[in-house]
């Protein structure tokens, strides 16, 4: 585990989008597993930039988001297919048919959800893992109480989260309960994770990930048991860690071999 502080979220997400153009120069056909959520606007923003301005090629790329709400149709404005299609993929060139959204209006959900895990399976699993975090420590939408091995499932939303997304809706009353998620252990299993976070709001939370026991309460926290993962902080994300200083140190004298 890698803890990264910029001075900022225009920092994070260039220093998050420069890792994604490595990837995907080096593996263009590279499974990319993305989040949506206020936090990786910046990062799509940068991306969408590196491929107008750069030639960043994402014709081969598969992608797998984290998840969808349940009950709302694709089309609705506050899906999570219309946010990922007007935040990113219809300002890159990555094709339709390599896009995989979870769905939330699958009649039969379990079997949805086994053919998604499958499909992640099939394609090789996911090279590279985007994750933002919630205030309650959740990753995807697996909220405090989700087991650490859970796989791409129906969940339903705290009230906390409902609130926090209600900006989106208009009302809290709007939003719907449940979702189709990830698990904790399906993200567990990419290859590379680059959790970002920016804002004081998120301070006390990313302590308890960082910082805090592994525990199925803040399921952020088991990123401290995965071997390639990386928090891409901006300061006021980072200033409730005690071992902050100690984090800069080691970015700033990382080894050159590695
Ligand atoms: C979104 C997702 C969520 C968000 C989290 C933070 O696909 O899986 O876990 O990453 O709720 O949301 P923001 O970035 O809006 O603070």
């Amino acid at each position: 585990m890698e803890v990264i502080i910029k001075a900022n979220y225009d920092e994070i997400s260039l220093e998050a989008a420069n890792y994604v153009k490595r990837l995907v120069q080096n593996k263009p056909n590279c499974v990319l597993g993305l989040a949506t959520g206020s936090t990786p606007l910046g990062l799509y923003k940068e991306l969408i930039r590196m491929h107008r301005e750069e030639g960043l090629d994402f014709s081969k790329v598969y992608t797998f988001n984290l998840d969808e709400y349940y009950g709302i149709p694709h089309s609705h404005e506050q899906s999570y297919h219309t946010f990922m299609q007007e935040n990113l993929f219809q300002h890159i060139n990555v094709q339709p048919e390599r896009i995989h959204v979870p769905s939330g209006t699958a009649e039969d959900v379990k079997a949805f959800c086994q053919w998604y895990e499958d499909e992640i399976k099939r394609l090789g699993g996911i090279d590279l893992q985007i994750l933002g975090i919630g205030r309650d420590g959740h990753i995807a939408f697996n909220e405090p109480g989700s087991s650490l091995g859970s796989r791409t499932r129906i969940k339903t939303l705290t009230q906390e989260t409902i609130e926090d997304n209600a900006r989106f809706f208009g009302s809290k009353d709007l939003v719907p309960r449940y979702a189709v998620t990830m698990g904790v252990g399906t993200i567990f299993e990419a290859k590379e994770i680059i959790l970002l976070a920016n804002g004081a709001n998120k301070a006390e939370t990313i302590a308890k990930a960082v910082e805090g026991p592994v525990t199925a309460q803040v399921t952020a926290s088991i990123l401290q048991l995965h071997p390639n993962t990386i928090f891409l902080l901006d300061e006021a994300a980072a200033s409730k860690l005690e071992r902050n200083d100690y984090y800069k140190w080691v970015y700033e004298n990382k080894p050159r071999h590695t």
